[in-house]
């Protein structure tokens, strides 16, 4: 009776333990995927909206596996899908995608953007404000990163650590978890590249504590390490040695003539024994208290949020891009409350067809190589030129990006 009790109580718990397993918005792409993705009319205006490839790409483990791949070059990608408000009030936030940059990116992002309350779908562009930006960044040798930028309170916050992102033509997995004890995780393709804590990794709040800033370092606060020693006496005669001496081995020249010449006298040389002004040996000192530092103080402006990590009316998520070289492909977007599913559908897609996608990708090289060699060489400086244009223009971008309050988008090279 008693174990019956148990089995039944075991199997309650895990029916509910599935049950909390939340997935707020998962798409793999397959058809239909048109019905609930809507492809932004930004920049249409200006003929400079890229189109979407739905597409497994050049090389894959499975060609069935579609994603949606950027498909032309100097274009401005923004397409974004709704899903049941959620907020992630005591819940685990998980906001997953698998991307992978064929086109050998030399300068472009490949970051997904959470967005809340309600928005124009039809006019989502750089300007929208979004609550994160995850994923990957690459530019020249300078950018190779993962974004983490949330926003608090209207103001967008880069992540302080760095994290480097992939930068090969593979799939790979981005992974951002964002707990409920305000602490979070970074992986790519499964594996936890960075975590830590809301306040200490992105300055959304003030600090919590400041160095005192009406301290004041002591009078009588010693802060000389070593000093010369009271007790060493200089030598006597010391001061009597002469820096310059005439030159013993000097010798006047058998032609000098006095009378031309005028009087020869030697010349002089620094003197051997002459050890500069006379200066007391040093000593530790015994009155020396350290480098003084002012005591930390709580800070009067620090307020805590215990909410710092609710976004309370998540409803869209979207890819926003401005593309150089196209060939960006997304693919296996999650959003939901359990890295446990999260991690699963990882491995049941891109671990499952990584190694067949590997082998597909060093196939297409080999052939690439074989074609090149029958090919004319192709003109390697022309395309070097631009690649220093993309980075010197995604670089004042990333400068304004440091002044986090104009953090609106990150495409802009207009
Ligand atoms: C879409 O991708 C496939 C596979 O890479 C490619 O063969 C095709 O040309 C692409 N279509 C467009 C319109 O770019």
């Amino acid at each position: 009776m008693a174990s019956h009790f148990l089995t039944l109580a075991i199997a309650l718990s895990l029916s509910i333990a599935v049950a909390s397993a939340g997935v707020i918005f998962e798409e793999r792409f397959q058809d239909g995927w048109e019905n609930r993705w809507v492809k932004s009319d930004w920049k249409k205006d200006e003929n400079m909206v890229g189109e979407w490839n739905f597409t497994s790409g050049k090389w894959n483990g499975d060609p069935n596996d579609k994603g949606i791949q950027t498909s032309e070059d100097y274009r401005f990608y923004a397409i974004s899908a709704e899903f049941p408000e959620f907020s992630n009030k005591d819940k685990t936030l998980v906001f997953q995608f698998s991307v992978k940059h064929e086109q050998k990116l030399d300068c472009g992002g490949g970051y997904m953007k959470l967005l809340s309350g309600d928005i124009d779908q039809k006019k989502f562009g750089g300007d929208t404000p979004y609550s994160i930006m995850f994923g990957p960044d690459i530019c020249g040798y300078s950018t190779k990163k993962v974004h983490a930028i949330l926003n608090y309170k209207d103001t967008n916050h880069l992540i302080k650590k760095e994290v480097p992102c992939e930068t090969d033509q593979l799939t790979h997995v981005y992974t951002f978890i964002l707990r409920p004890d305000a602490t979070y995780s970074i992986l790519i393709d499964n594996e936890e590249k960075q975590k830590g804590s809301l306040y200490k990794d992105w300055d959304l709040l003030p600090a919590k504590k400041i160095k005192d800033p009406e301290a004041k370092k002591p009078e009588d606060w010693d802060e000389n390490e070593y000093i010369p020693d009271p007790e060493d006496k200089k030598p006597e005669g010391y001061d009597d040695i002469p820096k310059e001496i005439t030159d013993p081995d000097a010798k006047k020249p058998e032609d000098w003539d006095d009378e031309e010449d005028g009087e020869w006298t030697a010349p002089t040389i620094p003197n051997p024994e002459y050890n500069g002004p006379w200066e007391a040996k040093k000593i530790k000192n015994p009155n020396y208290k350290g480098k003084w530092k002012a005591p930390m103080i709580e800070n009067p402006d620090f307020k805590d949020d215990p909410d710092l990590y609710v976004y309370p009316s998540l409803k869209y998520v979207g890819v926003e891009l401005w593309q150089v070289k196209s060939g960006t492909l997304f693919d296996n977007v999650l959003v939901c409350d359990d890295p446990e599913y999260a991690k699963n559908l990882a491995e049941e897609t891109w671990a499952k067809h990584k190694e067949a996608e590997k082998a597909a990708f060093d196939e297409a090289e080999k052939n690439k190589v074989e074609e090149e060699v029958k090919d004319e060489p192709v003109d390697s400086d022309a395309e070097d030129d631009d690649a220093e244009d993309e980075e010197t223009a995604h670089e004042a971008l990333q400068c304004s990006e440091n002044d986090v309050s104009s953090i609106s988008g990150h495409q802009s090279a207009e």
